[in-house]
This record gives structure tokens, sequence and C-alpha cells, in this order.
């Protein structure tokens, strides 16, 4: 007998997330892509407006909607411009039984925070609480019907600093440097491509959103916040983020401490992967190695008390639309594994 389908909304299906969330969907076995809504794409088949899924017979019939004709499903995966979802929420709280968010809006806890960084959402509170959740860290999986999914470069800043941090190595200082591919910015991103290509630059030195949401998330993981210099640039790629992260080690902390606490944090994780002693360049994670795929790639390089940690990962997949499926199939009591790629597209 064939196994029962969930079924699932896609709210935003045409954008980047959106579009990446329906690709890894259309090869789910447990999974009916049963509602993916758009805005000016309402109406317009799938394929039209993701050319590379028009080729799957699942994608045949599949058209955009308005989110307003929602209808009632298992799942549904908030992949709307930040902002956007809070004045949805009575209708998707109605219609689904879980929602998982891409979205900034519900991650922050601090109302403080909150208003400075998401003033829409602080505007327009939840009347229900969402529960932030990284698979890899979370010690339970969470009960709650609303989940928000990290931030792409939080994520990987917190793979990064996450087994220092828990394991009480280095100090509280931490500067990271982060950099990001172009579709960060999403679907309706304003730059033109012509000013991207051939270049890197800055993007933002100070007070970036993730800064509170990294804060935040190695306080409830680690049990401690590091004080950070958070900066982030733009690189001249599609997809993928590389983050570094330069902390000092605590007296009496050597390269064996810290080789153990990234063992032992990530040992047994499927998508969080530890390269083991890197010397040459290629070692080390890279785009590369992980565009494609949901796997991070972390590494650790320790010189006296000065370590650097870095970690890669494809935006659109393990930094959103990825991480937020491995959640889905570990909330539905599916293989977390379902419909996840582990390798990635090269060359
Ligand atoms: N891009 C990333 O790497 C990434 C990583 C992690 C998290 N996120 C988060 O994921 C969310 C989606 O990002 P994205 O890059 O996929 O954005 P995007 O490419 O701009 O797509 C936005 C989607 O929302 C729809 N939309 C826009 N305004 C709407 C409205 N007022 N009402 C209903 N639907 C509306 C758009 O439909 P139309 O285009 O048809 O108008 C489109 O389907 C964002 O909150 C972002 O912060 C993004």
């Amino acid at each position: 007998m064939a196994e029962q389908k969930i079924r699932v909304a896609v709210a935003g299906a045409s954008g980047y997330t959106g579009g990446e969330v329906i690709r890894l969907l259309l090869d789910h076995p447990q999974v009916e892509l049963a509602f993916l809504s758009a805005e000016r794409s309402a109406g317009t088949p799938v394929g039209a407006v993701h050319p590379w899924l028009r080729n799957h017979p699942g994608a045949a019939g599949l058209k955009f909607r308005p989110l307003a004709e929602l209808e009632e499903v298992d799942v549904a995966f908030g992949c709307l411009p930040t902002g956007t979802l809070p004045a949805q929420m009575p209708l998707l709280a109605e219609r689904a039984k879980r929602v998982l968010n891409l979205a900034g809006d519900f991650r922050l806890k601090d109302a403080r925070e909150l208003a400075e960084y998401y003033p829409k959402t602080a505007a327009n509170p939840p009347a229900d609480e969402f529960a932030y959740y990284i698979p890899e860290l979370s010690p339970t999986v969470p009960e709650s019907r609303f989940i928000s999914l990290p931030g792409c470069m939080a994520v990987a800043t917190v793979y990064a600093l996450y087994p220092l941090f828990a394991h009480g190595l280095v100090d509280p200082a931490v500067v990271v440097d982060a950099k990001t591919g172009s579709t960060g910015g999403g679907r309706g991103g304003s730059e033109q491509p012509a000013e991207r290509s051939g270049n890197f630059r800055v993007h933002k030195l100070h007070g970036h959103r993730h800064t509170p949401e990294i804060r935040q998330a190695l306080a409830e993981y680690a049990g401690a916040a590091p004080d950070l210099r958070f900066s982030t640039h733009s690189l001249d790629v599609p997809r993928g983020i590389m983050v570094t992260a330069y902390s000092t080690l605590r007296e009496g902390v050597g390269s064996l401490d810290v080789k153990r606490a990234f063992a032992k944090s990530y040992v047994g994780k499927t998508f969080v992967r530890v390269r083991p002693a890197p010397k040459a360049p290629q070692d080390f994670p890279m785009l590369k190695a992980v565009v494609g795929s949901n796997v991070a790639e972390v590494a650790i390089a320790v010189k006296g008390d000065q370590c650097v940690s870095v970690t890669a990962l494809d935006n659109l997949i393990k930094g959103a639309a990825g991480q937020a499926i491995q959640a889905m199939n570990l909330v539905s009591g599916f293989d977390e594994s379902a419909g996840l790629p582990r390798t990635a597209v090269s060359p």
C-alpha cells in the first residue's frame, strides 16, 4: 500500500527560497505539494517562473495562486519577504497545522531588539509563540505548531562558534567576517547584475540583523553569548556563504581541546561536517564543496592562542529551504535526510 503523504503549502513560492523548497519537495517521497502562493506571479505556471523546474513531471500541473486562497494543509513553509508574514498569521494559523517560517520575523525574543531590527513584527506581534530551531543544536524536536528557522549568515556563524562557546574554550570577544552570494537578497533584490559582476564589496559593517540572532542562538544552545563584531560582504556568486570567525583561546586551552570540541559537537550530524585536519587550501570548507547540497562544512585552525573557525554553506539550501525541510522531516517523524542532497554541484 502506498504511504500516505502530508499536504504542504509554500507561501512565497515564486521567490528564490520558495523555488528551492519546491525543487527539493518534488522528489520527497512523503510530500504532496498542495498549494503554492505568489503575489505578482499568481496565475502563472511554476515552470514559467522557475524554468529549472519545468521538466519535472510533478511540476507540470502546478500554478501559483494568491495566498488568500490557501487550502488546509499539514505544513506551510513561509518564504515571504521579512515583515510580510505577521499580517498573514491568522490565515496560516487557521489553515495550516504547522508553519515553518524561513523569514526573520519571529526569531528574536528580546522586545527591544525586535523593535530595532524587525519593526513590522514588533508592531504586529503574533498571537502564538514561534520556537527557534537549529536541528543540529536543539536538544529536542520542538512541539510548537510554529517554528522559526535561522537566518543564513546567522546559522553559518553559529556552526563556526557553537563548539567554542559550548565548551567554554574562548574569550567572549569574537570578530566574524561573513561573505554572501547574490541570491541572499531574494529575487526582488534591486542590485544590478552588472554592478555585482566582477566586484567584491561591503554589505554591512555594523548593525546587521543577524547579529542579535547569533548572540541569542549561542546563549540558548551553548549557554554563553559572544561579544560579537559582525560584518558582511557581497560576493559575486549566485549562491553560497563563507563565514570566518576569529577568537582567542582562554588560558590553558590548546589545539587538541578545540578539535575535540568540534568533533564532539557534530559527531553523527549528517549535515554539519567538520573537515578533518585541513592543511592545503582545498581541504578547508569551500563553496564548490557545498553549493547544491544541504551540507555545512566547518573547519578550525589554531595557532598559539588564536583560533580561526570557518563555515561554508549554500544560503538557499542549508541556509534556507533545505534547513526548513530537515526541520519538517524531524517534526513529522520522517527520516531527517529525506529529499535532501548531500553532494554539491560542481564544477
Ligand atoms: N535568499 C536567501 O538566501 C534566504 C536565506 C534564508 C532566509 N531567507 C528569507 O526567506 C524569505 C524569502 O526570501 P527569498 O530570497 O525567497 O525572497 P524573494 O525571492 O524575494 O521571494 C519572495 C516571495 O514572496 C512573494 N511576495 C512578495 N510580497 C508579497 C506579499 N505582500 N504578499 C504575498 N506574497 C508576497 C513573492 O511573490 P511574487 O514574486 O510573485 O510577487 C515571492 O514569491 C525572506 O524573508 C528571507 O529573509 C532568504
